[in-house]
């Protein structure tokens, strides 16, 4: 595990973007692992910006997101697929054939035929990840032991709090998401966490300094062969 310590979270995104241009450069139809949250946010308006300037030309580029809330249709204002669009896809051009999201319907048998299709794509080349304030990953909570494939999951209290400001209220909230695996996750071949601020310092600290435990999903990147993680001094600070 690599970690870069950066001035601030624009800093962080035009890096990571910088990254992810070079991956659809090198390899137009690169498989690519995308994130929700606050944390791309930056790196996705820096992408966007390069597209726009012609250096980055994402037609033949494919994406596999996350997470998705269960119990949000599509074009329901807080669920991924409508932060995705509005963040993301409807300012490049990748194609909406191209673009894989979990579905918000409780249909268990999902997550099966969503890790088949990253392996047929051949795979996700790079992955970008935020991290909960609980130390989770996508949405692969706090538990005894990691689950490996897409799967089901209630929320925890921690992430129902956390989330709550991109939505009304608390109660609107949905209480289960289903998630890629940290199987899926940890077979990208090359992986960049952002986090940034405060609230997230001890969850790095625990992901890059405690051992590797399913109570903080994301200290499975300790084993992962190329993942670097970036973040902010404030996020760092339990790091020295
Ligand atoms: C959600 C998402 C995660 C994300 C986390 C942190 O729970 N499922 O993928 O990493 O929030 O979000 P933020 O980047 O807004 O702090």
């Amino acid at each position: 595990m690599n970690i870069k310590v950066y001035h601030s979270a624009e800093e962080i995104g035009k890096a990571a973007a910088a990254v992810f241009a070079a991956q659809v450069i090198t390899k137009p139809a690169s498989v690519l692992g995308l994130a929700t949250g606050s944390s791309p946010v930056p790196t996705y308006r820096r992408l966007i910006e390069l597209y726009q300037e012609g250096i980055v030309d994402f037609s033949q580029t494919v994406t596999f997101n996350l997470d998705e809330y269960i119990g949000l249709s599509k074009d329901h204002p807080c669920s991924y697929h409508a932060f995705m669009q509005e963040n993301l896809f409807s300012c490049i051009n990748v194609k909406p054939e191209n673009i894989h999201i979990p579905s918000g319907d409780s249909d268990e048998t999902q997550g099966a035929s969503y890790d088949c299709a990253i392996q047929e794509a051949g795979g996700i080349d790079l992955q970008i990840l935020g991290i909960g304030n609980n130390g989770h990953i996508a949405f692969n909570e706090p538990q005894d032991t990691f689950t490996m494939g897409t799967h089901i999951i209630s929320l925890t209290e921690s992430t129902i709090e956390a989330n709550a400001r991109f939505f009304e209220s608390r109660e609107e909230v949905p209480r289960q998401a289903i998630s890629m695996g940290i199987g899926s996750i940890m077979r990208a071949r090359r992986i960049l966490l952002i986090a940034t601020g405060k609230a997230k310092a001890e969850a790095v600290y625990r992901m890059a300094k405690e051992e590797v435990s399913p109570m903080c999903p994301a200290s499975i990147l300790q084993l992962h062969p190329d993942a670097t993680i970036m973040v902010d001094e404030e996020a760092a600070a339990m790091l020295s």
